[in-house]
């Protein structure tokens, strides 16, 4: 497949934002003369008060910071909303498309989403949230989601989403990790035909985390739920009587704008620090060349609000660059496959950013479904949140693009803001199954265990050299696990966990995380978070996890457990425990496959053998490798032959 190239088209090479020389001219611009590079490319910011220092920034242990932008105030719901008002005022900028297409659509030009921010906006400081306070997010994929964000940046108030397939045990635990004293949430979210019940997840979680005071809930369904007395109102009872201005805020560029929750290699999520000048400055640059974006394109990006793909190319990107956003409630097979490119049509998108675990999922669907629309209007096609098989790719540029769209395969992570490493439609020729080309002030280099960088054709650890300005700042609270995590692997260099390949024409190909996080349809899960949850369970004893390939997910997840003396490892328990993790993470860490375990394989000093696990999970046992080292080999043998059959 690596010989496998699609030229720039033409018409592309001629018309595009970025052509292959622009890009060659600013990417060698953007890494020797970094002030002059950014000092330009951050005028698409408006600043309040303009910053007069560019960069400074160190990832040595002994110095370590990362300041852009750094004397520079601004405002980015202001950068979202108000700038628009003046030319763009009455242009669409979310049109929201229900789950259920037989409902009324909505749309918000700019100047009502300017308004209804503002409101909300004021609400949230009548119910005391002053500027550095954490504001806990818990809604669906309607259009408050997005304004509640806005709402927060308006007043300086830092948001924390947590993504509604989360459980109340895990919203909890991020409400309790950043100290929050609100959660805007609604009474059920809608997917798929089914109702999702947030209210009462969020009354579940506080429970145990009483110190939170306020809820403000969006009646989506209308669904009849109880509202705790003092503590609980509604969104209209808290937007009434709310005037629609509201003064922004001046923002340092450094201050504090969103918390999000990711999985790493240990137990805890860590909460993602992002600040303002610079994410406002990546994620409008990068929504912009990557997609090739022109005003007037009607953009649909179907993540979810609640990951960092819905933060940046939803919500801050896409609005910063004025653009029109397709906001979809649903799911790609809901009410049937064709519900893509229905909307497709239906709004005439020019831009769709999807993830592969999708595209999987319809393309085994046939292709009628694609067949009968017209997805005349698409002009790129975006892919995100895990490597994209060349099959799918294929499928996703033939059958989807008609093989006139070139495809951006987004390579990035909830730590770097936006995107890193993607083709330009303009500027590369595709490689399916590639992510290409590093963009503008990205500094990517693949190193060996040991930290030597390797040159030319090579594959080792994906680290960046240098800081680019959508760079996340801290683990919220927790400041040491910041460097440890990223910067201590590799001296001197952001270590991004990934593994990665390049080829001879200096392509990177993104072979996957080298840490145990299971990259589950895009979501990130870390093994050690679903083996904590495990292990809370009475009948536990020990449990382990590892990632299995799984066709449409690109990952599952596989459990090792070994039960208490006595318990009964039978097909009830199994049950019990999927339905166990289910209700401790939530829905989006549903076990695959649950085996039970008479022991798991260890080394004589007690080390879980992962790499062993992994095989059996993958039913790859023909070369375990060295197993003279365990305490007691036979375990392995008994695993191989109780292996369930997935
Ligand atoms: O392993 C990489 C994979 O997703 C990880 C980041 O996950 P998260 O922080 O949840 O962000 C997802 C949305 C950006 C990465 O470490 N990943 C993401 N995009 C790609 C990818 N792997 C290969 N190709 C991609 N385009």
């Amino acid at each position: 497949m690596e010989n496998k190239v699609y030229p720039v088209p033409d018409d592309w090479a001629k018309n595009a934002l970025i052509d292959a020389e622009t890009y060659r001219r600013k990417y060698q611009q953007s890494i020797e003369e970094p002030d002059a590079f950014w000092r330009e490319e951050a005028m698409r910011i408006d600043w309040i008060k303009p910053f007069t220092k560019v960069k400074d920034t160190s990832f040595d242990k002994q110095d370590f910071h990362i300041r852009w932008f750094e004397d520079g105030t601004l405002n980015l719901s202001a950068n979202c909303l108000d700038r628009h008002l003046a030319e763009h005022g009455d242009r669409a900028a979310i049109i929201w498309e229900p789950d259920d297409p037989t409902q009324d659509n909505r749309t918000l030009t700019y100047q009502e989403l300017y308004e209804e921010t503002c409101r909300f906006a004021n609400a949230l400081k009548a119910n005391g949230v002053n500027k550095g306070d954490r504001v806990t997010i818990y809604m669906p994929m309607v259009p408050e989601a997005a304004i509640t964000m806005l709402a927060c940046a308006r007043i300086g108030a830092v948001h924390s989403v947590i993504f509604a397939g989360f459980s109340p045990e895990a919203l909890g635990n991020r409400i309790e990790d950043c100290d929050s004293d609100i959660v805007i949430t609604a009474d059920e979210g809608r997917r798929g035909g089914k109702t999702i019940p947030l209210k009462a997840n969020v009354d579940e979680a506080l429970e145990h985390h009483a110190k939170v005071d306020r809820v403000i809930m969006l009646e989506v369904t209308g669904a009849d739920v109880p509202m705790k007395d003092g503590r609980d109102i509604t969104w209209a009872q808290a937007v009434a009587d709310q005037p629609a201005e509201c003064e922004p805020e001046e923002m340092n560029a450094e201050d504090p704008l969103f918390i999000l929750y990711t999985s790493g290699s240990t137990g805890k999520p860590k909460g993602v620090l992002h600040t303002t000048g610079g994410y406002a400055v990546w994620t409008s640059m990068t929504h912009q060349y990557a997609f090739d974006y022109r005003p007037g394109d009607v953009y649909w990006c179907a993540a979810d609000i609640g990951w960092i793909t819905g933060h940046s190319y939803i919500v801050y990107g896409p609005l910063a660059n004025g653009a029109t956003n397709v906001m979809f409630e649903g799911t790609p097979n809901y009410p049937d496959f064709s519900r893509f490119w229905q909307i497709v049509d239906k709004y005439q998108v020019s831009t769709l950013y999807t993830a592969p675990t999708a595209l999987r999922a319809l393309m085994r669907e046939g292709n009628e479904w694609v067949e009968k629309t017209s997805r005349q209007s698409l002009r790129v096609l975006g892919s995100v949140g895990e490597p994209i098989n060349p099959e799918a790719w294929e499928w996703y540029y033939h059958v989807v693009g008609n093989g006139k769209c070139p495809i951006a395969d987004t390579w990035w992570q909830t730590e770097t803001g936006g995107h890193m490493i993607t083709p330009l439609p303009g500027a590369h020729a595709l490689k399916p199954g590639s992510a290409s080309m590093p963009l503008f002030g990205v500094k990517p280099e693949i190193v060996d265990t040991e930290g030597k960088v390797l040159e030319g054709v090579a594959e080792g650890a994906l680290v960046i050299a240098d800081s680019w300005p959508g760079q996340m700042r801290g683990v919220y609270g927790d400041e040491e696990r910041f460097f440890l995590t990223y910067f201590s692997t590799f001296k001197g260099k952001y270590f991004t966990s990934d593994g990665c390949r390049r080829d001879k024409d200096g392509y990177y190909w993104i072979t996957g995380r080298m840490d145990d996080v299971i990259n589950v349809s895009g979501h990130r899960m870390g093994t050690a978070e679903i083996e904590s949850a495990l292990v809370l369970h009475d009948q536990v004893a020990e449990a382990a996890v590892v990632a299995m390939p799984h066709d449409v997910k690109g990952q599952g997840i596989y459990c090792y457990v070994t039960t208490v003396a006595g318990a009964a490892d039978d097909e009830a328990l199994r049950k019990e425990l999927v339905k166990w993790v289910r209700h401790e993470i939530g829905p989006i860490a549903s076990p695959d496959v649950v085996q039970f375990a008479p022991a798991l394989p260890k080394t004589r000093s007690g080390k879980i053998m992962r790499r062993i696990l992994r095989k059996i999970a993958e039913n790859d046992t023909s070369n375990l490798g060295d197993i003279s080292t365990l305490a007691d080999p036979e375990v392995v043998e008994k695993l191989i032959a109780n292996r369930p059959a997935v």
